[in-house]
This record gives structure tokens, sequence and C-alpha cells, in this order.
């Protein structure tokens, strides 16, 4: 309700978008409804209303909400769920500025309805800040431990396991220095889990009399450690965490390593709220196993316009008008500034690896409705499952949804999915073919 009043307040209007519809790329697989009248063809569930509320801006609305379920077909985890809630919401005529204002306000509005907090302002964040200072784009920022580089501190003095790395990086865990031999270990063991994937750690502990301990002292004497420290920020009595190796990779080890070090003392705390914005996206991810790039939030989404050169040389390089909210360590909401001109959609299909036919077949809709002259338009989509989970103090969205599915996608009260009988598949004109 609290929703509800804020953005009616702000001039939006709800409206309802259809579920019976053709392919939306969110990322995910489609679910599937066999249509009886059409034979052998399909529709898919939306993964979100993306197409939709485009087409309504080009329709001349200027703010559009709605409280939407969205379909995707995915693995599943605490934060997600094959149909799940989305507040969907698109604004025509504005700049990336007035997004970030709105619907910050929106979030703004329901801490302070729901948890009596006032945040007076939401940081914001590179996406590259964000990768090279938490190794994540979705920081917990309630507590420090920011990753600093070590490469220029650790190299060339002997010690090969970082020598030959692309990247030395560590945190300093605060008050953790007269960790136990046992504790280190089970530290040790938890970055060798296979979900972590590390070969290990180096530890340094910054003792409380100036002095420094370390599991690599043979190769680092006392000052190089103390320079190590300097780095990390740390205070006497903390624990430096260390790893080492491609970069991408080291960086995601060692953001598990610093959630699951805050989670064990207490500084996630569930009453606590730290929004941020993380802005500046790719606009391409590479995909190794298609060997071609992806678009990282939606194939609607803008280049930034100063790096529109780089699209012929260097898409990866890209930058897009695409912005993330966080709250807590979790992506509750996520959004862009959209393509309006047919060209530069159709180019960014090529650059997804769609043959025009398939473009023209899959998105002409889209494209065509630009050709009337398309506003300005951009918006994003909050995770209202997330959202309300966090706000209730906890992770897990499926303690916040009645008739939540299971890990296999199972609904266990009504049994679902089933099987349909013979005659209704008749109907579809499907048969089944298993083995
Ligand atoms: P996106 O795919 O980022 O953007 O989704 C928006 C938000 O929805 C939530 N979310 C989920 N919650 C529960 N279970 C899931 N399976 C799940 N998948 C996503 C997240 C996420 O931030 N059309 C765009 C929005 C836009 O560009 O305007 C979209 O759907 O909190």
């Amino acid at each position: 309700m609290e929703v509800r009043n804020y953005l009616s307040e702000e001039g939006f209007i709800d409206v309802e978008t259809p579920y019976l519809i053709k392919s939306t790329p969110e990322g995910a697989r489609d679910f599937v409804v066999p249509s009886r009248m059409n034979e052998g063809q399909f529709y898919a569930l939306p993964q979100s209303p993306q197409t939709f509320k485009q087409l309504l801006m080009v329709g001349g609305l200027d703010k559009y909400f709605q409280i939407v379920k969205c379909f995707r077909d995915e693995d599943l985890r605490a934060d997600r769920q094959p149909e799940f809630t989305q507040i969907d919401c698109e604004m025509a005529f504005v700049e990336q500025e007035d997004i970030l204002n709105t619907f910050e306000g929106l979030v703004r509005h329901l801490l302070k309805e729901i948890n009596g907090i006032e945040i007076p302002e939401f940081p914001r964040m590179s996406y590259e800040e964000a990768i090279k200072t938490y190794g994540n784009d979705k920081p917990d920022i309630r507590f420090d431990m920011k990753f600093a580089e070590l490469n220029d501190l650790a190299q060339g003095k002997g010690f090969g396991v970082f020598d030959s790395q692309e990247l030395v990086v560590g945190i300093a865990v605060p008050g953790c220095s007269e960790y136990s031999r046992k504790q280190l270990d089970k530290i040790i063991d938890f970055v060798k889990k296979p979900q972590v994937g590390a070969k290990g750690l180096v530890w340094v502990k910054c003792n409380k009399d100036g002095s420094f301990k370390s599991s690599v002292d043979k190769f680092f004497d006392q000052d190089q450690l103390k320079s190590w420290s300097e780095k990390l920020g740390a205070s006497a009595g903390d624990l430096l965490l260390v790893m080492a190796g491609e970069a991408n990779k080291t960086r995601t080890q060692l953001s598990t390593l610093r959630m699951e070090m805050a989670e064990q003392l207490g500084l996630r705390k569930p009453e606590e709220f730290a929004p941020l914005w993380v802005v500046d996206f790719p606009l391409l991810e590479w995909d190794e196993e298609t060997d071609r790039y992806h678009a990282m939030h939606h194939p609607f989404t803008s280049p930034k316009p100063e790096d529109l050169d780089l699209l012929d040389t260097d898409p990866g390089k890209v930058r897009a008008n695409a912005y993330d909210m966080v709250l807590n360590g979790n992506e509750i909401g996520g959004g862009s500034i959209r393509i309006f001109d047919k060209e530069t959609q159709s180019r960014m299909f090529d650059l997804l690896g769609f043959s025009k036919e398939e473009a023209k077949d899959q998105f002409g809709f889209l494209m065509n409705a630009f050709e009337y002259g398309a506003p300005p338009h951009g918006g994003l989509a909050f995770g209202l499952d997330r959202l309300v989970a966090i706000l209730g103090g906890q992770e897990t969205i499926r303690d916040f949804i009645a008739f939540p599915k299971n890990n296999s996608g199972r609904d266990v009260m009504i049994e679902a999915p089933s099987k349909i009988d013979e005659d209704q598949l008749k109907e579809l004109h499907l048969r089944l073919n298993l083995k």
C-alpha cells in the first residue's frame, strides 16, 4: 500500500499488461504455454513487462507502474523464485538522474514508513569501483573490510605463489589478530570449499603490540607486512587475509570470504540498512559458452553516448546507462535508460548476434513503434519479494511469499507441476516423447 501511495502521489498510473505474450529477454528461460487455437504455437509468460512498458511510453503515457508477477525458469536460490513480484516502473522524458531521484525517494519512503529509519542520500558507486573495492556488484556496505591491491608490495619478493598471479588482494578483518591456529584453519578450509574454489590464503596478524605474525614470515619481513597493513587500512588487533590469482576469480572468492567473515562477526545486522546505487554497468558481457556478447542488463539498454565510438572497436568496454539499487548486499532493483531509436536498437541486436530476420521477427513491433517518434524513456523494476524480505530483516524470499515453490520448482501443497491427461494433450496438439 505504501508503494502505491507513493507512486500515485507522484502521478504514476497503474497499468496491467498481459501474461500470455512472447519471449521477453531478461536472461532466463521462458515458461511457455501451448496454444489450443493456434496449432504448434506457444505463448511465453513474461520474464518482465519490459517491452510493454516501453510501448506505453511510445503510446503517450509518461509515468507507469505495475505490481506484477514475473516468471523465470532459472535455477533457484534463497533470493530467487520462478514466479516473483516486481514493482515495475517506467518514465518518459527523463534522464538517469530523474529516475535515480524518484526511486530513491520511494525506497526512502518505505524505510521511513515501515522501519522508521531516515536515510538522507543514497551513496553512488560505479560498477568498476564496486568490483575493485568489494569484488562484487552488490556490495554490503554496512561494514568496511574494503579490498586493497597488494601487487606492488607483495610481488617480486621471492614468494612464488604471489609472483606469477594477475592480482594479489586483501582485506583487514577487524579485531581478529588473536585467532587460534584452529580458527585460521577454518577460514582456510572455507575458501577451499568447492563453492568458493580458492587454493588457499595468506594471513597476517597485526598484533596489538605493533608487531606482525604471518603465514609467510619466511618471505616477508616486519616492514613489508606493515606496508600491507597500511595499504589495507588495518589497525593493531586486525587480521589481514590475502588471496592471489586470476583477477575476476580472486575478487569473487575474496568477496565471498568478506561476507562470511562479516556474518561470523555479526556485522550483517538485520536492523541496519545501507542502500546504495551501483551505476555505469558495462553494456555487454562476454559469454564463454556461446562465444558471443550478451546484454548485461537487457538488449533495450542504451549505451552511454560518450562510449558510442567503442561499440565498433571494443564493445566490451562500452558502459551503459544502467543502474542497480543495492540494499544490505542484495540487488533489490535494476533498470536503465532505453534505446529509443530504431537504428541504435537494430545495431544492438546485431552486436548480440541476432540476424536482421530474427530481430524483426522477435522485436519488430518495438522497432516499428520507434518509427512514430518515441520519447526518451527509462525505468527500473524492484524485486518486491526481496525488498520486503530485507525490510523484514531476512534474505530468504520464500518466507515472504504465500505458497512458494521448493528448490525443484514444485508447489508441494497442491502438487504442481503435474501430468495432464491424453485428451488435454490432444487438444493442445502435443504428443509427449518421454524416455
Ligand atoms: P531485472 O531482471 O534486474 O530487471 O529484475 C528486477 C529485479 O527483480 C528481482 N528479481 C527476482 N526476484 C526474485 N526471484 C527472481 N527470480 C528474480 N529475478 C529478478 C531483483 C531484480 O533487481 N525489466 C527489467 C527492469 C528494467 O529495466 O526496468 C528487469 O526485469 O530484485
